[in-house]
């Protein structure tokens, strides 16, 4: 396997994020909850500088269960604010409001102590492509009521959208690419739906889900492709052309592939997460 990945315009991304951030009072990282780790770049942080950063994790409702509250009991752990949602449905800008009010509430202080006008807070949001950005927008602003309009020091085009007298975002995320730091990571990335289609081959991506998920999604894989235990003594390829069979596409592989990795991506399988807090403690990783 070996995804290719060189994005021309990340120089562009990172420098109009760095004009960003320099706009608000809090930078609200979008992560996967699927992938809390491999769905994260270091440089948001690094752009970031002092500023206040919240992550919220997506796709709660895709993940393992277990797993999420254990990466929020990490983040917890750390001093990092962090919070887990189901994006599409249950979540709102009172869940924000809560976890930010408490990091900011000493600058806000501290300005209105000088005498300045009590104002929202400024927010903007990053995440690697299609980790739910622009769900999360429409779901903090109400867009036929959102335009605060062009302010000073916005760049062309980019507007406040307002989530509530105490809250606004700036209209446009931040795309930033996340670093392939190994295949494992562009594994995850491919699986989960942050990478494009024509950068992966889909057998690849199919045989390392099977890998996974052989053991943690066992019973998913089994209802789904009504597979037999002794199919689980398969190897990875062969597990793949039994399921292909079973999904009755003969020897087309490939088209198999892709419907895996649609059941694994939309939940049929079942709930799973990729990055546990415990690789992370054995890695060491200095980036993170
Ligand atoms: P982006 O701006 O970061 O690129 O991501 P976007 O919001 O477009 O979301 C990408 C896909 O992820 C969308 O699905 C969106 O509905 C889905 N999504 C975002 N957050 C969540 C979540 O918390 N849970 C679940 N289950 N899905 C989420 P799509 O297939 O492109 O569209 P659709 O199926 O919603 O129509």
């Amino acid at each position: 396997v070996n995804i290719q990945w060189f994005p021309g315009h990340m120089a562009k991304a990172i420098r109009q994020f760095e004009e960003n951030v320099s706009l608000v009072d809090i930078v609200f990282e979008i992560l996967d909850a699927r992938i809390p780790l491999s769905s994260m770049n270091p440089e948001v942080k690094r752009i970031s500088g002092d500023k206040p950063h919240l992550y919220i994790m997506t796709k709660r409702d895709l993940a393992d269960e277990k797993q999420t509250r254990e990466w929020l009991e990490y983040f917890d752990s750390i001093g990092q604010p962090a919070m887990a949602v189901d994006a599409k449905t249950k979540f709102g800008t009172n869940s924000v409001l809560s976890k930010i009010n408490p990091i900011l509430k000493d600058k806000l202080a501290r300005e209105e102590a000088k005498g300045m006008k009590s104002r929202p807070i400024r927010a903007v949001s990053v995440g690697v492509p299609n980790v739910g950005k622009s769900t999360v927008l429409n779901r903090l602003v109400n867009r036929r009521a959102a335009q605060v309009g062009n302010r000073p020091g916005v760049t062309k085009g980019q507007q406040w959208l307002k989530s509530s007298e105490k809250l606004e975002l700036l209209d446009t995320p931040g795309i930033l690419w996340p670093k392939f730091q190994s295949q494992e990571i562009a594994n995850k990335l491919a699986l989960t739906g942050a990478i494009k289609e024509s950068v992966y081959s889909s057998d690849d991506i199919a045989l390392y889900a099977l890998s996974q998920f052989r053991t943690s999604l066992h019973q998913g894989l089994a209802e789904r492709y009504r597979l037999s235990e002794s199919d689980f003594e398969l190897s990875d390829v062969d597990l793949l052309l039994k399921i292909t069979k079973q999904v009755g596409m003969q020897d087309d592989y490939m088209r198999a592939s892709d419907r895996l990795i649609q059941d694994a991506r939309s939940g049929k399988l079942g709930g799973f997460t990729l990055d546990s807090v415990a690789d992370l403690e054995e890695s060491d990783n200095a980036d993170y």
